[in-house]
């Protein structure tokens, strides 16, 4: 038997394995409510423009209306031979009132029906993550304002630098994350034009209000080119891309908490909640979310790759190639809403050893720099030579093993005569974070301020 939705031309069906390679709606099916939320406008527009009774517009309504009830409650009867989620819910519709469901794909093709859906979709996900974004750096903030003077190391190739603060750590990550959020809105301003009406790719000869649906679907407008609209999957890229990007972020925090974890740096700890034991060994405490998330990415940006690698070299306009679009997206949409929602745990849930990241902070001659600097502010040395003697005092410091705060004046002074008692005082990791006013730097006085500021812009 013929197709439903071409049989006039078909006499026979499809194979079996042509309908499985064919068949999206295992996975399409998600975008159900945008289906249907596109199918509402543009029967609206219809019956606006006289193309169809308002008696069809209201059994086209009442129909859809049904259908979400039926998807929602699990008792709609998807069908692979229908193909994807457009064909499944037209079918329904027909089958529900006769002659208007008939009528609704007039003006319409499924490639401006899809391209419709998925800017939907994505548009709803940016939405959804934008708000975990939000939360997310609330909780940074939060915690960031509590530990505005938690001394901890700071690490260049991770090796001790200088004394930082726990605050100043954490609001670098509200940072990088209040550009993720301003990445994912700028997608969402350049691909808030909508595609419907454009047809199968030419447009169409009945006289339809692009402007119409495309307002009443929350757009600024129709696209400008129908073969564009569908065509182009490259709002998708954008969307991908700034999730890798994120995603990059929360693998480097989420890295940070596995080697803070870890005994050996002893920095932090995480409860029952967010860590798993092991089935042989009964010491363990493993940071299985951390790990997790660091490795999320992994999809996140192999979706990126794959649909960069699918649109590569294809023809204008719409290719069956497109239709491998949907997965990536749906996956890493996903992923990265466990992802944001599992580090906004362990961040509230970490419990910081502020004893710990204080004997850290100092270790490893962390305060050079502030040694060298007094050499330079109090003695006049040019910055070079402070360095050269600062490095000398480190190595005998090494040789002696202490620290530099453990070398005595006149051990001191057998480097440079004219250093005197003052230096002392910018050797603790304390004077070191608090001298650091600099604008962006990382007193204390600073974290307290950049906390504030950033809760009231996320208030
Ligand atoms: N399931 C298809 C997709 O995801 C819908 C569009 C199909 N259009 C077509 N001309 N076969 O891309």
């Amino acid at each position: 038997q013929g197709n439903q939705q071409w049989g006039g031309r078909y006499s026979a069906g499809p194979s079996a394995i042509m309908e499985a390679i064919n068949a999206s709606i295992g996975f399409d099916r998600k975008m159900w409510r945008q289906d249907i939320r596109g199918s509402l406008a543009h029967a609206a527009m219809l019956r606006h423009v006289g193309i169809i009774s308002a008696d069809d517009e209201a059994a086209i309504r009442e129909g859809l209306s049904a259908i979400g009830t039926e998807i929602e409650s699990g008792e709609f009867p998807f069908s692979e031979a229908l193909e994807d989620i457009h064909m499944n819910i037209e079918a329904r519709l027909t089958e529900r009132v006769g002659e208007a469901g008939k009528r609704l794909h007039t003006a319409r093709s499924r490639n401006d029906q899809v391209a419709l859906d998925v800017r939907l979709w994505v548009r709803d996900a940016i939405d959804g993550l934008d708000g975990q974004l939000a939360d997310l750096m609330r909780a940074l903030t939060e915690r960031a304002d509590e530990h505005a003077a938690t001394v901890m190391p700071g690490f260049t190739h991770l090796q001790p630098a200088q004394p930082t603060t726990l605050g100043h750590h954490l609001l670098a990550y509200v940072e990088m994350l209040g550009r993720d959020r301003s990445r994912l809105g700028d997608c969402r301003a350049r691909m808030n034009e909508s595609p419907l009406g454009a047809a199968a790719l030419c447009g169409t000869g009945f006289n339809i209000d692009r402007h119409m649906t495309a307002a009443a679907l929350g757009f600024d407008g129709p696209t400008r080119n129908s073969l564009d609209s569908v065509a182009s999957r490259d709002f998708a890229l954008e969307f991908l891309a700034a999730l890798s990007i994120c995603a990059t972020h929360l693998s480097r925090f989420a890295e940070e908490i596995v080697l803070w974890t870890n005994p050996y740096f002893g920095f932090v700890k995480l409860s029952d909640a967010y860590t798993t034991g092991s089935s042989i060994m009964p010491q363990k405490r493993n940071p299985d979310a951390a790990e997790l998330v660091r490795a999320k990415v992994g999809r996140v940006s192999g979706a990126l790759i794959g649909l960069m690698t699918v649109m590569k070299g294809l023809p204008l306009t719409y290719g069956k190639d497109m239709q491998e679009d949907k997965e990536g997206i749906f996956d890493a949409a996903e992923t990265m809403a466990l992802a944001l929602a599992a580090t906004a745990g362990m961040v509230r849930d970490m419990k910081p050893d502020t004893a710990r990241l204080r004997e850290a902070a100092g270790a490893g001659f962390s305060t050079a720099t502030d040694l060298a600097d007094w050499l330079v502010r109090e003695l006049r040395l040019p910055f070079r030579d402070a360095h050269h003697v600062t490095g000398r005092l480190v190595a005998k410091a090494e040789a002696r093993g202490v620290d530099l705060s453990g070398l005595s004046l006149e051990e001191l002074q057998a480097e440079e005569p004219r250093i005197h008692s003052g230096i002392f005082h910018v050797l603790s990791v304390e004077a070191s974070v608090a001298s650091r006013t600099s604008y962006g730097g990382t007193a204390p006085v600073n974290v307290r301020r950049m906390a504030a500021e950033w809760r009231e812009r996320l208030a």
